[in-house]
């Protein structure tokens, strides 16, 4: 039997451990799955692209368990009254195939790559922390922020958020729902500039189909990290080349990211370091205080492998998740004309 896990089962996952606890597992599993990468059949994921969105097929596989997802992208979804990224996927047995667990992926999605960001920042950023914490400037205030807020907040000691959205509504749901978090100060700005100004961090994560400039190289600070998630598809960047130009820029998986990153407005011979080569130790990470230094995020199939194998190990110990009869069981493995004439006896006569 396959297992099948809803958003309702994600969500008790979270009542259970509490969100800070889960990103900080979902960090440890998918830190533990780069530091193996070279184990991983990899892959740029496979998108199919429409005047309004793009939906996209990433699969991935180690020896033991393969993992794909479906996940779409359509920033004007809203006036549908749908959101922006909707997502499931598949985690299967390689041995045989079978497919173990069927798994929404769309808040899964959320917290593994706030959970991505905090591992790329962790290596990444200026070591030297003030009175009060860090601050980080967050720009796009839509499904993804609370996550990535809450990442930076627990996982890498942000004490203030300065946040600014060209949608005032969705600045005003992520303060009511981050109002009253211990130690967290809010500082509603704006323009993207204002909020950037001063911040140690700088995460972007807007949807906008085209290639936006949210962050300007007039906008960077030395030593400043900047956390880039919304630039993740070809024609739709939020970072002026320059900014890529002053900064060391990392990445998930090259091949990927030179066609859907911000890099992709650079050229190819523009130098980036794959981020499990630092997180092995192999390349260095950043090189001075004063360095800029970007993570061109754009999600990669091997993220959500480590989010599907903690999601369905987490459900598994609570006793979540329903049996799926997805695929048909036989008693003779070469008769699958049985399947039919069990619910149509004339078959089996015949
Ligand atoms: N890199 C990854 O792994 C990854 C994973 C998930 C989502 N994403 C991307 O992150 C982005 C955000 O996703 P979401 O689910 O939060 O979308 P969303 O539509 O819920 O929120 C996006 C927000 O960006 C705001 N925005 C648009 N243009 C802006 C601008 N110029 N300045 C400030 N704000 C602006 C919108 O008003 C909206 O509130 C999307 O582009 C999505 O494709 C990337």
């Amino acid at each position: 039997m396959t297992t099948l896990l809803t958003p309702t089962d994600i969500a008790r996952i979270v009542a259970a451990h509490g969100l800070p606890a889960v990103l900080r597992r979902m960090e440890e599993a998918i830190t533990a799955d780069f530091r193996r990468w070279p184990e991983f059949d990899k892959v740029a994921r496979v998108a199919a692209h429409s005047k309004t969105g793009v939906i996209e097929l990433m699969p991935v596989a180690d020896a033991d368990q393969y993992s794909f997802k479906y996940v779409n992208g359509h920033p004007g979804n809203a006036r549908h009254g749908l959101p922006t990224v909707m997502a499931f996927g598949v985690l299967a047995d390689v041995a045989t195939g079978a497919p173990l667990l069927l798994s929404e992926l769309t808040i899964t999605t959320a917290i593994r790559t706030a959970a991505t960001s905090v591992m790329a920042a962790r290596a990444l950023v200026r070591q030297d922390t003030r009175p009060g914490g860090r601050t980080m400037a967050l720009i796009g205030n839509g499904a993804q922020s609370e996550f990535q807020a809450l990442a930076f907040h627990h996982g890498l000691g942000v004490g203030t958020l300065r946040l600014f959205d060209t949608d005032a509504a969705a600045t005003a749901k992520l303060v009511r729902h981050l109002r009253g978090v211990p130690g967290l100060k809010l500082q509603v700005c704006n323009s993207t500039a204002e909020a950037v100004r001063g911040a140690d961090i700088v995460t972007t994560v807007t949807a906008d189909k085209r290639n936006a400039v949210i962050v300007d190289a007039s906008m960077l600070e030395p030593g400043m990290h900047l956390n880039a998630v919304g630039g993740d598809c070809p024609g739709k960047t939020e970072l002026a080349a320059g900014v890529l130009h002053a900064a060391n820029v990392f990445v998930e998986y090259e091949p990927q990211t030179r066609v859907e990153g911000d890099l992709q407005q650079m050229p190819a011979d523009f130098a980036v370091t794959e981020l499990w080569r630092v997180l092995t130790g192999q390349a260095p990470g950043r090189r001075s205080q004063a360095e800029v230094t970007v993570f061109d995020s754009v999600g990669f199939a091997l993220e959500d492998y480590s989010a599907l194998r903690l999601m369905g190990a987490l459900a598994a110990e609570l006793g979540l998740g329903e049996p799926l009869a997805l695929i048909p069981r036989l008693a003779d493995t070469k008769d699958l004309y049985a399947q039919l004439a069990a619910v149509q006896p004339a078959l089996r006569a015949a």
